[in-house]
C-alpha cells in the first residue's frame, strides 16, 4: 500500500500508493513549536492526532464539508486525497489568544463579537508571514472567487466544528486549516485538524491543545489523550 515517500513534513510524512490520486498520511512522534525551532519526540503523539483528526474529518464528510479524507489506516496512518495545496494558513478566531493577543496586547479568552479571519502565507523561510487579500493577488496564491470560497468555507466549517466541541466540554478559541486543489480544480479541506492546530479550552480554562508543548505547561499526550477520548465517547467508537 504504502510506496514513495513524497514529502516529509514537521508532523506527517506523505506517500503514494497503489491507487490513483489516494496519498497515505504517517502521522509522526515529533512535536515542533516556533516553526520547528523548538523539536522533541512525544511517544503516542502520531497516533493520537491521526485518531483525533480522522474522527474530525469524518464528521466533517459526514456534515456535508468536501475534505480529503478517505479512511483511518493503522493507529498512525490514513489515506487521503491527493491534492495540490494551496499555500495559505487559514486560521480563523472564535477568542483571542496566542499571536491574535500579543499583537494587539489583549489578555486572552475574550470573546469576538464575530468570528476573525487571517490568511498566512505558508512559507517556512520567511516564518509563515501574515498577509491579506491583495498579497495573496500579487503572489497568484489564489483567484478572487477562490478566496471568497476560502473564506465562506472556513466560516462553514466553524459552525460545525464549534458544535463538535462544545458538545465535548471544549471551548474552540481558534484554529488553523489548510485547503487544496484537487486534479478537477476543486477546493477541499485537507492536512488535519487536531490539538496541534486548535487551541481547546476546557471549562475551567485548561489548555487542552498544543500550548501544553508550546509553554511548557504539562504532558501533550496526557491532554490529546483526554481530547480523543471525548471524542470517542461521543461517536461511540
Ligand atoms: P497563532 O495565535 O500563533 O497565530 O495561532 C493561531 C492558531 O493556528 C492556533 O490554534 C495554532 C494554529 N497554528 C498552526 O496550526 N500552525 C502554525 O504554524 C501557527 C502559527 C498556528
Amino acid at each position: 500500500m504504502k510506496n514513495q515517500l513524497l514529502y516529509s513534513g514537521k508532523a506527517k510524512d506523505i506517500y503514494s500508493t497503489d491507487r490513483e490520486g489516494v496519498i497515505l498520511a504517517q502521522y509522526k512522534d515529533q512535536a515542533t513549536a516556533l516553526n520547528g525551532v523548538k523539536k522533541e519526540q512525544v511517544a503516542g503523539k502520531g497516533r493520537l492526532n491521526n485518531q483525533i483528526s480522522s474522527l474530525i474529518f469524518q464528521h466533517l464528510n459526514e456534515a456535508g464539508i468536501a475534505t480529503h479524507f478517505i479512511e483511518q489506516l493503522s493507529e498512525t496512518e490514513q489515506l487521503n486525497q491527493e491534492v495540490s495545496i494551496i499555500p495559505l494558513e487559514v486560521v480563523l478566531r472564535n477568542y483571542t489568544a496566542g499571536s491574535f493577543s500579543k499583537r494587539f496586547g489583549l489578555k486572552e479568552g475574550i470573546k469576538l463579537k464575530q468570528p476573525i479571519l487571517e490568511f498566512y502565507y505558508k512559507n517556512d523561510d520567511l516564518d509563515d508571514p501574515f498577509i491579506n487579500d491583495e498579497h495573496v493577488a500579487f503572489l497568484d496564491l489564489a483567484t478572487a472567487d477562490e478566496l471568497a470560497f476560502l473564506k465562506a468555507e472556513t466560516l462553514r466549517i466553524n459552525e460545525v466544528l464549534q458544535a463538535l466541541f462544545a458538545d465535548i466540554g471544549l471551548t474552540l478559541i481558534d484554529y488553523k486549516l489548510e485547503f487544496g486543489r484537487t486534479k478537477e480544480g476543486q477546493i477541499i479541506l485537507a492536512d488535519e485538524v487536531s490539538p496541534d492546530t486548535c487551541r481547546l479550552w476546557d471549562a475551567a480554562g485548561n489548555h487542552m491543545d498544543k500550548d501544553v508543548f508550546r509553554r511548557g505547561l504539562g504532558d501533550l499526550t496526557d491532554v490529546y489523550q483526554v481530547v480523543l477520548a471525548k471524542l470517542e465517547d461521543k461517536f461511540k467508537k
